[in-house]
């Protein structure tokens, strides 16, 4: 009997060491951390139920056969973070490169099967060179295993992935198709094909962080949804954004304690809108006083800025923020932007996330670039999400909200359940300079001074509908609230809603524009 409790107490030592102390400590001299470092932080202490680390491969070819390590390239199992049940796994760069094969893939499908029928969020740590050469189709099922795992999941259980590492080729789709991807700054990377490639193809040479790093992601491609500056951090990231979730979308997200007054006014907000409507101003300052004061996490903070999405509480509830950036392309909407909002919003629908919107946009971004990028298939998307989204949804049109914009941006007619406005708010179907080219223009050709026409007409044209007085009348608003008052406003209306139960028409599932 004795034995066999040193046998496995041997086992056991030889797996914790992942691919032994060389490889531990050239994982250190990267800046890195090895897989159970990276547990050990995420989740709570002494928490951590390991499965399956005693695996091994079973390949023979090309010499694999004679490098075997306990647990094969990834340390998965359950846990807890700040008390709540997650599933986890950690791809161990210090075992054969973190090479992806069937052991592996094994591994990683157990805790998605058993995360999916528990009802508990997954998160994966990435840091891996990919399909293991030496097992050929083997390592790309293998692929396919998880892969199939992560949709059938998806909209089910939160998943999250954080890439600290190597990330490439057919890799990359796992993450892609979970809810969130979070970079760690300068150690990770994810690229479809490779710099080397790239440059036999195109002849472009380029870097590996200048292709694939979290700068690229976060700025440019809108692969990843944060960013941070190390590992800790991007750990850190995983815990803060699980706060704002549920277990899954059967559950409600937690509420936490509120440490900031549910009828907390701001004076402040009176004045933060410009008195000349074409003065920018920073959209999250008013996110940030009206949410509760413990946080607003922005998703996607670097892309798309001209449109703010995130996550804050009101009343220690989560709710998710969409808003128009008017610091940025003046709140213009584009493709981009578009692709953000509407993701977002599905997001907060799935798990059961009010949506509270904040509408100050002179439009959708003319140019041919965006016509021929196809903005009207994506343009489409902001209503199909808004439009779909049965959560509890809340829109404050803070100033400008203007033709098919207006619409999109979480209307009454798109199910939209309160919607407020600002003394400040402009909703018209086009601004005066576009309008009165229209309305005006055989005045304007005939006129001595055609200047003095569009004066004119715009004086009338913005005291007719600059404000939101016509709207109110009409019952497109219910409410013209002061900008000091909108904490309360969005507590009360948010505690009315709590209870809101609204269906979609029976089917498979619906064709969102793409
Ligand atoms: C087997 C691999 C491996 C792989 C790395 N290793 N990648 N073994 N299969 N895919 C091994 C290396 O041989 C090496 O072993 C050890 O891991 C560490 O790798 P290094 O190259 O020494 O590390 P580093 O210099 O940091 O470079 C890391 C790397 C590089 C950038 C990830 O290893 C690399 O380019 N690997 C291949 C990446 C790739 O193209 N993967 C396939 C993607 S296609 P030794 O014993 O020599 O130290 C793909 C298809 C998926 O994944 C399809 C899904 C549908």
């Amino acid at each position: 009997m004795h034995d066999h409790l040193e046998e496995l107490r041997r086992k056991r030592e030889l797996a914790v060491q992942g691919g032994g102390p060389e490889r531990i400590a050239q994982q250190h001299q990267r800046g890195k951390l090895t897989a159970r470092e990276r547990l050990a932080l995420l989740l709570d202490e002494g928490s951590f139920q390991e499965l399956g680390a005693l695996a091994t491969h079973n390949v023979s070819d090309f010499g694999l056969g004679e490098q075997r390590y306990p647990g094969d390239g990834v340390v998965s199992g359950f846990g807890k973070i700040r008390g709540r049940r997650v599933a986890v796994y950690a791809q161990d760069f210090t075992v054969l490169g973190g090479s992806f094969g069937a052991v592996q893939s094994n591994k990683i499908c157990r805790v998605q099967d058993l995360a999916l029928e528990s009802g508990i969020p997954v998160i994966g740590l990435n840091d891996s060179g990919g399909a293991r050469i030496q097992e050929g189709v083997r390592s790309l099922a293998a692929y396919g295993e998880v892969f199939v795992r992560n949709v059938a999941a998806s909209g089910v259980i939160p998943q999250i992935s954080v890439i600290l590492g190597p990330c490439a080729g057919g890799a990359v789709y796992s993450p892609a198709l979970t809810d969130f991807v979070i970079m760690a700054r300068d150690t990770s990377f994810m690229f479809l094909t490779g710099p080397e490639v790239i440059k036999a193809v195109t002849g472009r040479e380029v870097s590996v962080q200048e292709l694939g790093g979290a700068e690229a992601h976060s700025t440019l491609s809108g692969v990843t949804h944060l960013v941070a500056d190390d590992e800790r951090a991007a750990l850190n990231l995983v815990k803060q954004l699980l706060g704002y979730l549920p277990q899954n979308n059967n559950d409600d997200p937690p509420q936490v304690v509120p440490h900031d007054a549910p009828d907390r006014m701001d004076p402040e907000l009176d004045t933060l809108v410009p008195r000349d409507d074409r003065s920018p101003y920073d959209v999250r300052q008013l996110i940030e006083r009206i949410c509760d004061r413990d946080g607003f996490l922005e998703i996607q903070p670097y892309w798309a800025q001209n449109a703010v999405v995130g996550f804050g509480r009101l009343d220690g509830h989560s709710v998710g923020i969409v808003a128009n950036q008017p610091a940025h392309l003046a709140g213009a909407l584009d493709i981009d932007a578009s692709d953000k909002i509407s993701r977002f919003t599905r997001i907060c629908d799935t798990y059961n996330v009010p949506i509270v919107t904040f509408v100050d946009t002179p439009g959708f971004l003319p140019g041919v670039e965006q016509e021929y990028g196809g903005v009207i298939r994506h343009g489409a998307k902001i209503i199909y999400g808004y439009a779909a989204a049965t959560v509890p949804k809340i829109a404050v049109v803070v100033r400008k909200a203007i033709g098919g914009a207006y619409v999109a941006m979480s209307s009454k007619q798109l199910r939209c359940d309160l919607n407020f406005a600002w003394p400040t708010a402009q909703i018209a179907v086009m601004g005066p300079d576009a309008a009165v080219r229209i309305l005006r223009r055989a005045e304007i050709k005939a006129a001595a001074d055609p200047a003095a026409v569009e004066r004119d007409f715009a004086g009338e044209y913005r005291e007719a509908f600059f404000n939101p007085y016509r709207a109110a009348d009409l019952g497109q608003v219910d409410e013209v609230i002061l900008p000091s008052e909108t904490r309360p406003r969005l507590i009360r209306a948010l505690e009315i809603l709590r209870t809101k139960v609204q269906l979609n028409p029976a089917r498979k599932h619906g064709l969102i524009p793409s």
